[in-house]
Order: structure tokens, then C-alpha cells, then sequence
């Protein structure tokens, strides 16, 4: 039984600045991934520490802030069949130098922080994260 779900992507600072963002799209459409809806824009400090609020209480959150407000950004909405999970799974481990082989943050992600890309954790939060960036 297919199970359509959308999910945010952030295509990061450290990626956009090497000029990646066709790269990784590609690498979406090529897993199975629709773009229904993007832009790039460039978004306060206030407003990342409103996107990253759930990560308010670690020790990485005022950097976490900095960096994703430090430059340009792409986000998108992305479609297919279970996508929540197929991102994360195309995504690879939060930290590069854990991510398997073929995951984008394997092949474009330089640290922790410049992981290249962010991609919603449930479907709850998708829904969260989606309605930040595209309804307001
Ligand atoms: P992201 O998926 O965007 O969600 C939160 C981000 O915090 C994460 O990717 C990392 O880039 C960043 N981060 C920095 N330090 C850590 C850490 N120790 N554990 C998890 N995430 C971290």
C-alpha cells in the first residue's frame, strides 16, 4: 500500500555556498523524491533559533542558530512514498565522517554542523517544519 507523505529539506549554508543545491536536487528526483515546492532565502538568527527551538537546551543550539542564518539557504518540500524516513535514509547519520557510503552527507557534508543538509525526523514534525517555511 503506498504511504505519500511530504517532509521539509534544507539545503544548508556550507552547500549552497559551494554551489551544490542542483547536485543534491538531483540526487532527490533520483531517489524517487517530487519537489513540490522551493526557494532560497536567507533567514535571521531569531527565526533559526524558532526553527531549531526543540534543540533549545543543547550546548550546540547558539551555533546551530549562527551557522544555519549565516547564508543563503534552499528549502524544499519534498513527496514520495514514505518520504519521511526515505530522506533520512538518503540523508545518511547526522555526523559525516558516520554516514554510509552514497548518503548525501557522505559524499557533500564537512562536519557536524556543515552537514549540507537538513531533513525533518517524523512526520509529525514535517508537518511542523513544512508550515514554518511554506505557510506563513
Ligand atoms: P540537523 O539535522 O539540521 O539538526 C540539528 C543539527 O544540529 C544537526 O543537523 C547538526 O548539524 C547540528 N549539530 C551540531 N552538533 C550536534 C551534536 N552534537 N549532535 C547532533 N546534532 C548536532
Amino acid at each position: 500500500m503506498s504511504n505519500i507523505q511530504q517532509t521539509l529539506s534544507i539545503i544548508k549554508p556550507d552547500a549552497v555556498e559551494r554551489n551544490l543545491q542542483d547536485q543534491i536536487k538531483k540526487d532527490f528526483k533520483n531517489n524517487g523524491f517530487e519537489i513540490i515546492k522551493e526557494k532560497k532565502i536567507h533567514i535571521s538568527k531569531e527565526e533559526a533559533e524558532r526553527f531549531y527551538k526543540v534543540h533549545e537546551t543543547k550546548p550546540f543550539y547558539n551555533d546551530l542558530c549562527a551557522y544555519l542564518s549565516s547564508g543563503p539557504i534552499v528549502v524544499m518540500t519534498l513527496e514520495r512514498d514514505n518520504a519521511v524516513m526515505e530522506n533520512r535514509k538518503l540523508m545518511g547519520a547526522t555526523n559525516p565522517t558516520e554516514a554510509e557510503d552514497g548518503t548525501l552527507r557522505k559524499k557533500y557534508g564537512i562536519s557536524i554542523d556543515k552537514n549540507s543538509v537538513h531533513g525533518s525526523d517524523s512526520l509529525e514534525n514535517a508537518k511542523i517544519e513544512l508550515d514554518f517555511f511554506f505557510n506563513n
